[in-house]
């Protein structure tokens, strides 16, 4: 009696469990996928990546960035690279603002062809260069999952609703990176790549200039740091770079940190980690914390998680043989 009960149940946890395997892709990224069939694919990316670091550093930020924009739209499937000869590609989209070093991709991606033509996705190739970028910059390595496949799709309005704006709040924040399968834990951790590159003004200068404290400015932002920022961006700037973490714009470190803290965080999404109590304890304690920090490890371990947002994997997608057109 109590088996007959129970084994529909037991058939319906199974199914359950079967269904859940199926569809998290995931499950078939892994640590060295092309290591019978590429066995050089990471060695041909760092030897470029080497190349282009000494030449082009400041491209580390860009190259960083491009991988999460990647993975928060359609997933991390390279639908970032697409062009579109009528300006309808996620690239043209303006939350691409500065986004830039796709040639290096190109690089990357030719180098890999020679070698082994038709094997390496360009998904993979930006969760690589993304890794191979922290490195450079003397952050941390972690072993990149590979296996990704590239999406055929690339979607102007996209980015729009599934990139958190810059001013974005914390319950915004931890709901869209939520909606990606990441944790609250993930956001305070990986909005530490702020650490190294550089914003437009536009990114910020509503809080200087156009916010609800004394004269315009954002009561959230460190009112020494305003006057600094405004010397930089007048009014209406839209050409002007600006360092995140002023003086360590090329070093990865757990500084971004002890900026935030100190209410100098550029943005209002880095601001806002002092909103809610999971990341201001971690604002906090990295911002106490010595150079090679908790962070380090926190990073790498988020970095995979993002890593494996919505990827195409098994027959899925393509390998793309140009990284900017679909086959
Ligand atoms: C939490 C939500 C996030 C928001 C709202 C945000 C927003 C921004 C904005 C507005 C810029 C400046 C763009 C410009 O004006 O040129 C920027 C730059 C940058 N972001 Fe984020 N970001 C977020 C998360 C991330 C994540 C998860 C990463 C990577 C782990 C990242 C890495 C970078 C890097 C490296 C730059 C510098 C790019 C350069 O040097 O050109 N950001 N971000
Ligand atoms: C895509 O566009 C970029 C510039 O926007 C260009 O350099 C590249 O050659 C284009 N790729 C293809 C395949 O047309
Ligand atoms: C980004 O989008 C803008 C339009 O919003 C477009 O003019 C610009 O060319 C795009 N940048 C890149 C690098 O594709
Ligand atoms: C792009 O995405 C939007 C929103 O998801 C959708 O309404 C639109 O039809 C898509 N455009 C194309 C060309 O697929
Ligand atoms: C965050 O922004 C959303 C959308 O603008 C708004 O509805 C919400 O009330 C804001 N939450 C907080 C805590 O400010
Ligand atoms: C200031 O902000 C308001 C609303 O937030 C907006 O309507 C206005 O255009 C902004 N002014 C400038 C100069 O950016």
């Amino acid at each position: 009696m109590a088996s007959s009960k129970l084994s529909p149940c037991l058939i319906f946890i199974q199914i359950i469990f079967l269904v859940f395997v199926f569809n998290s892709a995931n499950a078939q990224l892994k640590v060295g996928f092309y290591k019978d069939t590429c066995p050089k694919a990471e060695a041909i990316v760092k030897k470029v990546m080497d190349q282009v670091m000494k030449v082009a550093p400041s491209l580390s930020g860009p190259l960083l960035r491009m991988h999460f924009h990647d993975c928060f739209v359609r997933g991390c499937e390279a639908s970032v690279l697409l062009n579109s000869s009528t300006g309808q590609a996620e690239k043209d989209s303006p939350p691409n603002l500065s986004l830039r070093g796709y040639q290096v991709i190109d690089r990357v991606k030719t180098a890999l062809e020679k070698e082994c033509p038709g094997v390496v996705s360009c998904a993979d190739i930006l969760a690589i260069v993304a890794r191979d970028v922290t490195v450079a910059t003397m952050g941390p390595f972690w072993e990149v999952e590979t296996g990704r496949r590239d999406g055929r799709v690339s979607n102007f309005s996209e980015p729009l609703t599934n990139l958190p704006p810059f001013f974005a709040n914390i319950s915004q924040l931890i709901s869209m990176f939520r909606s990606k399968g990441l944790s609250v834990k993930d956001l305070v951790v990986l909005s530490g790549g702020h650490t190294i590159g550089t914003s437009h003004c536009s990114s910020f200068s509503s809080r200087l200039y156009n916010s609800t404290g004394k004269d315009g400015t954002d009561p959230t932002l460190d009112s020494e740091y305003i006057e600094k920022l405004k010397n930089k961006c007048k009014v209406g700037d839209q050409t002007t770079l600006v360092e995140m973490d002023p003086g360590s714009v090329r070093t990865f470190d757990n500084s971004y940190y002890t900026l935030v803290a100190k209410r100098r965080g550029l943005f209002q999404s880095d601001a806002a980690l002092l909103d809610n109590s999971e990341t201001k304890a971690y604002v906090k304690l990295q911002s106490a914390s010595t150079y090679r920090s908790t962070f380090f490890k926190d990073f790498g371990v988020s970095m995979i998680n993002m890593g494996r947002v919505e990827v195409l994997t098994g027959k899925a997608g393509e390998i793309r043989k140009v990284c900017s057109r679909v086959n």
